[in-house]
């Protein structure tokens, strides 16, 4: 059960369905229909042809023919009128009634573009928040194991501009700063080393500092000698596990496993085997999703993510950005993977 934003061309998509932003006739046109038409051949036309059309917000489904998608499912999206023709509930409408149709006809992945935001008209930013919150509430409304995708044609720069967004885009701009900063001290460390090459006496200050230090390390190692445990004892005092955590979160906020891992954009099988196993390791964006569906708190995040080895650094894109949401109490994790994707990050529950 998972929402994925990806780029891509969606007649390339390896799915059961790919919904069309048809009009509607149903009998082609440019756009996306037409790649649809194009990539499908004339078969999926002559099907069209006996569907008798499709009122705005339906949807329709056909054969995919010759494209890898085994069903296409047709939707006629609004035409933008500055938002005053109901445009909103009618795009509305196009998601939930293409879902219910790939239900019903037992597909569990299906992939859509973002329809009425080419030729229709609809802002772009908008028409994703559409999708992407009909998609999210469907898929937490229902049983079934479902993978939708959100497939953009061109890279997202729209969503960079978005104000919602501008503050965490600001401190990225400054972090590639800083990246390139850092590039630069790197090279002044290198002519440094050069130069105590040529200058015997910086090496030997470089030597004596580096003396200090190491009887410091020392002092402090045999003090930590005296005071640890041996490594039975440190054994028998082993912290509570990544699993353990999640549960005894689950239980505190009173969730069910379900909720939780739905919420978390995280594939049942995947929690059944963190569930069976008590030291089971997870990656990384599996432990920030859970962090994000149970709303926890930065310092809870920290140590969960402590508990399956991983922290959080602000040498990091991802990282930053995860931070960001969560120490201003953000955690929904489709707003997340908006701007991960926008700067190329590895999405969350992927
Ligand atoms: N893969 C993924 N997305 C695509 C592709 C593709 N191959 N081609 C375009 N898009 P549009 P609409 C994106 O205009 O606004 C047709 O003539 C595109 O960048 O295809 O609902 C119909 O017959 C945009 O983000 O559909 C209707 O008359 C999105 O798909 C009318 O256009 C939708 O753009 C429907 O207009």
């Amino acid at each position: 059960m998972s929402l994925l934003i990806v780029r891509n061309d969606i007649t390339k998509m390896e799915v059961d369905a790919i919904v069309n932003a048809a009009n509607n006739s149903l009998l082609g046109g440019g756009g996306v229909d037409g790649a649809i038409h194009r990539a499908a051949g004339p078969e999926l036309l002559a099907e069209c042809r006996t569907l008798g059309g499709c009122e705005t917000g339906q949807a329709k489904i056909t054969k995919g023919y010759r494209l890898p998608a085994k069903y296409v499912i047709h939707t006629v999206g609004p035409v933008w009128n500055n938002g005053r023709s109901g445009e909103a509930e009618l795009l509305r409408a196009c998601y939930e009634n293409s879902l219910r149709t790939a239900v019903e006809n037992n597909c569990e992945t299906v992939a859509f573009p973002l329809i009425s935001a080419g030729i229709y008209g609809y802002p772009q930013e908008e028409a994703l928040e559409i999708a992407v919150s009909t998609v999210r509430r469907f898929l937490l409304s229902r049983e079934e194991e479902l993978t939708v995708y959100i497939v953009l044609l061109h890279r997202a720069e729209f969503l960079l501009k978005s104000e919602r967004f501008a503050e965490i885009c600001r401190r990225i701009d400054y972090m590639d700063n800083m990246d390139r900063m850092t590039n630069l001290s790197t090279a002044n460390v290198i002519s440094e080393k050069r130069k105590s090459f040529i200058n015997p006496l910086a090496g030997l200050k470089r030597k004596q500092s580096s003396e200090v230090f190491g009887s410091m390390n020392l002092e402090s190692a045999v003090q930590a000698e005296e005071a640890s445990p041996t490594l039975e004892q440190a054994l028998e005092q082993i912290d509570e596990s990544f699993m353990e955590m999640l549960l005894r979160k689950i239980d505190e906020r009173g969730m069910t496993d379900v909720q939780c891992y739905k919420k978390a954009n995280i594939d049942r099988k995947l929690f059944s085997k963190i569930r069976s196993d008590k030291y089971y390791r997870p990656k990384k964006v599996t432990v920030i999703a859970f962090a994000l569906a149970l709303e926890l708190s930065l310092d809870e995040t920290k140590d969960m993510l402590m508990k399956a080895g991983f922290a959080l650094s602000h040498s990091s894109k991802f990282d930053i950005i995860v931070e960001y949401f969560i120490s201003h109490g953000k955690y929904n994790v489709f707003e997340i993977n908006e701007l991960l994707y926008a700067y190329d990050q590895v999405l969350i529950g992927a």
